[in-house]
């Protein structure tokens, strides 16, 4: 890497608001990254049998390789330790631990695992695990998948083998990532694995994925021999109604109820909101509460983590005015907010971000977070040697890591901040064509180039902590 970058004079941080202990590192995901599908013992997950359903995913694009790091995985961790991090949040994919889904661990898949903890300690760089990073297990989803109870005990004995083989020098322990996008969007709106179109199934994964959370948390801390740390991490955005009619207003509510709400109050407070049980009631439908289950959904957990990437605004009508949809049931259109977007096509909105962490410490109070993701996508262009001058990337970091400086200095107890992503990767859906990473990675070649972004990056976290 080139030794200095030099920030735009646009990019300089508030960073006298950063404490030199802030948690600085970059995020992966098991199948976004790691490739050897099949490899000591690897199963099928949903994710490998979804990329085999035509057009479900742009170009056909599949993990079978991905950025290969299973095989190159002590140069991607000598990668992170060049970009000065302290941390590094990474997944392990069930189906490499456990086959199936069930039963005893799949030794060669765990030593995987063992060996990245190993080398990222020998760095002197502090391993975050995900447990789950959407890769259930065929067998599981044949089996019901998520709406189906029995996934959640599945899940925590599956943590438990992660759990006996790390615990003794992992003390960082997430249980899911983003369980909106599980329930939501891959059995409600189809558009990840496993590619259901169910709403009530959608609710039931809901509760399954916050149970499977609650019951590999108390297990975990049963076990622990030490103080660790246990979270979740959800992707919250913030939902503004569009304007000040009783119309918007209810569709923002349930646009925050649906995305928010319904994961929050059962883990920190126990319960349900009343009002989205209503709505849902209305609909049909109900969460598939059984007696003791909101007790061990609220367990205690000492981190949230928050991915943050954009804010909305909410109309509760359609664009002909109808508050209802062709089913009866109330209108909630999402609208993105003027401005720039990425090339996601999702906007900019880093003073939501601040809102956001706000809003959490105010709602949810007690709770320290860690930005457990955050990024952007955008059309890199790559010169002969990879190089990729990705001002609009780090402008986007750059906003978002002073928009945490600034809720910060609200009050809300936000303690890291990790960039989404280390390198270009598999983006679900999307394939290879969108690029989240501050390293190019050259599929061809598998050749990974920092970006100016990451030079940025490091030069941010090392003047931050004075080095
Ligand atoms: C959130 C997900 O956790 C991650 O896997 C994904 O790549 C990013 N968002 C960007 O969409």
């Amino acid at each position: 890497m080139n030794p200095t970058v030099t920030p735009a004079p646009g990019l300089l941080l508030p960073t006298a608001d950063l404490p030199p202990s802030f948690r600085w590192g970059v995020a992966t995901s098991s199948y976004q990254i790691e490739g050897a599908v099949a490899e000591d013992g690897r199963t099928p997950s949903i994710w490998d049998t979804f990329c085999r359903m035509p057009g479900a995913v742009v170009g056909g694009d599949n993990g079978d390789v991905a950025c290969d790091h299973y095989h190159r995985m002590p140069q991607d961790v000598a990668l992170i330790k060049s970009l000065g991090v302290d941390t590094y949040r990474f997944s392990v994919a069930w189906p490499r631990v456990q086959p199936g889904g069930r039963g005893p661990a799949n030794q060669a898949g765990l030593a995987f695992y063992d060996r990245l903890t190993d080398r990222l300690l020998a760095e002197g760089i502090d391993p975050w695990v995900t447990l789950y990073h959407w890769d259930l297990p065929q067998e599981l989803e044949d089996a019901g998948g998520w709406p189906n109870r029995d996934t959640a005990y599945r899940f925590a004995d599956y943590a438990m083998l992660v759990f006996d083989k790390l615990s003794d020098r992992v003390d960082n322990w997430t249980t899911l990532n983003e369980p909106w996008c599980s329930a939501w969007l891959g059995y409600y709106v189809g558009v990840h694995a496993p590619g259901r179109k169910n709403f009530d199934d959608a609710i039931a994964a809901v509760h399954h994925l916050l149970l499977g959370h609650g019951l590999a948390t108390q297990r975990m801390r049963a076990a622990a021999t030490r103080e660790m740390k246990f979270g979740i991490t959800l992707n919250m955005g913030t939902a503004d109604p569009a304007t000040d009619t009783a119309a918007d207003r209810d569709a923002a509510r349930r646009a925050d109820g649906m995305g928010l709400r319904i994961y929050l109050d059962p883990l920190r407070k126990g319960s349900y909101p009343a009002d989205m049980v209503e709505d849902l009631a209305a609909r049909g439908t109900a969460f598939p509460v059984q007696d003791g289950d909101l007790e061990v959904i609220s367990t205690p957990f000492d981190v949230l983590g928050v991915n943050f990437y954009f804010g909305q605004d909410f109309s509760g009508t359609d664009e002909q005015g109808n508050t209802h949809d062709a089913d009866g049931h109330p209108v909630v259109r999402a609208i993105l907010p003027a401005g720039p977007r990425t090339a996601m096509d999702w906007p900019i909105t880093a003073e939501r971000f601040t809102q956001l962490l706000v809003r959490l410490h105010r709602d949810y109070p007690g709770l320290p977070m860690v930005i457990t993701e955050n990024g952007a996508a955008f059309d890199d262009s790559a010169d002969a040697d990879g190089n990729v001058a990705d001002e609009d990337r780090t402008s986007y970091l750059a906003e978002h890591i002073a928009a945490v400086a600034a809720a910060r200095e609200q009050g809300a107890d936000v303690r890291g901040y990790f960039a989404w992503s280390l390198m270009d990767n598999f983006e679900w859906a999307e394939g290879y064509a969108k690029r989240f990473g501050i390293v190019h990675v050259d599929y061809e070649t598998q050749v990974r180039t920092p970006k100016q972004s990451a030079l940025w990056y490091r030069d941010t976290i090392s003047r931050v902590r004075g080095s």
